[in-house]
This record gives C-alpha cells, sequence and structure tokens, in this order.
C-alpha cells in the first residue's frame, strides 16, 4: 500500500528507542523525513542521522520549553506535515493513591500530558500553513483500565484521549486529523527494562519479573505483548492520508487485553 508519506516532515516525541523509535523506523522506511525528540539519542537513531533520513533534537519535552525548540527545529527544515506525540513514562508506586505527592503527579502530568499540549500548540500552526495533516497521540489502555498503583499516568492518559478528541473537533474543518491509539503491553523497556514494569511489580510482589510479565501477557486474548513495530505500522497508517476520514478516534492494540465494548 502506497502511503503517500514520502517528503513529508514528521515530529516523533520520545523517539529514541521503544515505539517511538520503531515508528521513526517505519515513517522512514514509508520515505518520510522524522523530526526526532528526546533527552538522548542511541545508536539506532544515529545510523538513521547518518542515512539522512532523520535529524535528532535533544530536549526534555517536560519542561515548558522542551516541546517548543522540537518544533522550531521541525519548522526550520521547510514545516510539519504529521506530528506523533508519543514521549511518556510511567513510574509504579505501591504506597497507595494517598501517597503520591503533588511533585509526582506534576512530574508525570508534565511528561505524559502537557508535553503533548504544547508541543501540538507549537507544531499546529506549522501544519495549518502546509494545508493540513495529521496527528497521532500514544495513548494507552490506562486511560479506560486505570490501576491504583498507576494513578498519576492513568489520569494522565485519560486527558490525553481527551484532548486529542477535542482538537479533533476544532481542527478537523481545517484539514488536520487528530487520532489516539491505546497500546497494552509492549515490549519495550518501559515494560522490561532493568527499572521497567516487571521488575518494579515483581520487586513489589516478591515474585520475578519473568513471572510479572507472564501474568500481564497472560491477561490479552492472544497472551502475548504487542511488539514496537505493531504500533509503528499503525501510527503510520493513522497518520496516512489512506485513513482519510478516520478523526477523533481510539484505537486500541492491545491483543484484546481490553475486556469491554
Ligand atoms: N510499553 C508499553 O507497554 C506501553 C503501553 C501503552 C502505552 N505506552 C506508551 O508508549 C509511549 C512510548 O513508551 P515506550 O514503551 O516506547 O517507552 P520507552 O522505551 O521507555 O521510550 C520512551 C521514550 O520517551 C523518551 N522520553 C522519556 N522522557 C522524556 C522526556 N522528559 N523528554 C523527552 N523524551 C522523553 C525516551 O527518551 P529519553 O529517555 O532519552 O528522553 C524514549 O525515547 C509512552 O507514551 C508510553 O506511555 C507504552
Amino acid at each position: 500500500m502506497d502511503l503517500n508519506l514520502t517528503g513529508k516532515i514528521v515530529v516523533v516525541t520520545g523517539a529514541s528507542k521503544g515505539i517511538g523509535l520503531a515508528i521513526t523506523e517505519a515513517f522512514v522506511e514509508a520515505g518520510a523525513f522524522v523530526v526526532a525528540g528526546a533527552r538522548r539519542s542511541t545508536p539506532e537513531l544515529q545510523a538513521l542521522e547518518a542515512a539522512g533520513s532523520v535529524a535528532f533534537v535533544s530536549a526534555d519535552l517536560s519542561t515548558p520549553d522542551g516541546p517548543a525548540a522540537l518544533v522550531a527545529a521541525a519548522a526550520g527544515r521547510g514545516g510539519i506535515d504529521v506530528l506523533v506525540n508519543n514521549a511518556g513514562a510511567v513510574k509504579a508506586r505501591f504506597d497507595g493513591i494517598l501517597s503520591v505527592t503533588d511533585e509526582q503527579w506534576e512530574s508525570a502530568l508534565a511528561l505524559n500530558f502537557l508535553s503533548a499540549v504544547r508541543t501540538t500548540r507549537a507544531a499546529i500552526p506549522h501544519i495549518l500553513a502546509r494545508g493540513g495533516g495529521s496527528i497521532v497521540m500514544t495513548g494507552s489502555v490506562n486511560a479506560v483500565l486505570p490501576e491504583w498503583n498507576i494513578v498519576d499516568y492513568s489520569a494522565g492518559k485519560a486527558a490525553l484521549a481527551s484532548y486529542a478528541l477535542s482538537l479533533s473537533k476544532e481542527f478537523g474543518p481545517q484539514g488536520i486529523r487528530v487520532n489516539s491509539i491505546a497500546p497494552g503491553p509492549v515490549s519495550t523497556s518501559l515494560w522490561l527494562g532493568d527499572d521497567g514494569i516487571a521488575a518494579q511489580v515483581a520487586s513489589a510482589n516478591g515474585i520475578s519479573p519473568d513471572d510479572a510479565v507472564a501474568s500481564a501477557a497472560s491477561g490479552a486474548s492472544t497472551g502475548r505483548f504487542t511488539t514496537p513495530q505493531q504500533v509503528a505500522d499503525l501510527v503510520v497508517f493513522l497518520a496516512s492520508d489512506r485513513s482519510g476520514n478516520t478523526t477523533g478516534s481510539t484505537v486500541r492494540i492491545d491483543g484484546g487485553y481490553v475486556p469491554t465494548i
């Protein structure tokens, strides 16, 4: 399928590893140029830069100024056609919801919600200047399946889904489509890294990280985690004009993890 993405300029946040790196690679494969934001680059991203398909911008997207710096770098390359708000992180908190401090709430919401608000606010004038385009948010099943031990992350992802739908209503008439994806567990360092969710759950419950992974996987009808590549394929499709009348949608990619309609 030709996705008509050749020559498009795409901004991807959280592009250095995991889902964001797979999204970056998928856009490059489709012929787009990616302006890739994260705090630190990686060998994989450096290889794409060396090939001329990617420009890495070092930015802390949880700060007020980080998103604007990333968008300015993309604008300097000619404009923006697609924005993927993907940066995010989760820290499990096992001392109960009442123990979550203001600082922890603010930190979680700054990265998982406000970074997308700020990046989108800076990017939309550039997308409009190109005659329209597409925005995709990396949400989570935790927007509709909130958990007590990731209360701040769950609330941030719910806010992100709401924000995306509001955006789709205002900017649909001007040619910008806005959609979200809602992954269940995905095989990245967020889950599987040394300090990932599996390790945190294992330590809190006196089980092994492998058992924590097996337990999460068993919650999916397919019995397995989603791969970053599978998420990336969905994002690229939603971003492309092959999904031309899809807007305001949240598409689950969770192996059947969410058990409701
Ligand atoms: N993995 C899952 O099971 C899963 C499920 C549902 C939703 N998601 C969502 O998918 C997205 C990507 O997650 P992932 O699993 O790919 O995680 P990951 O492997 O940990 O990658 C996270 C990316 O975000 C970047 N990032 C983190 N903090 C940042 C900051 N302050 N400023 C700029 N960039 C920052 C990281 O780069 P630096 O650290 O270098 O900044 C990295 O590129 C997140 O929004 C996450 O909530 C993941």
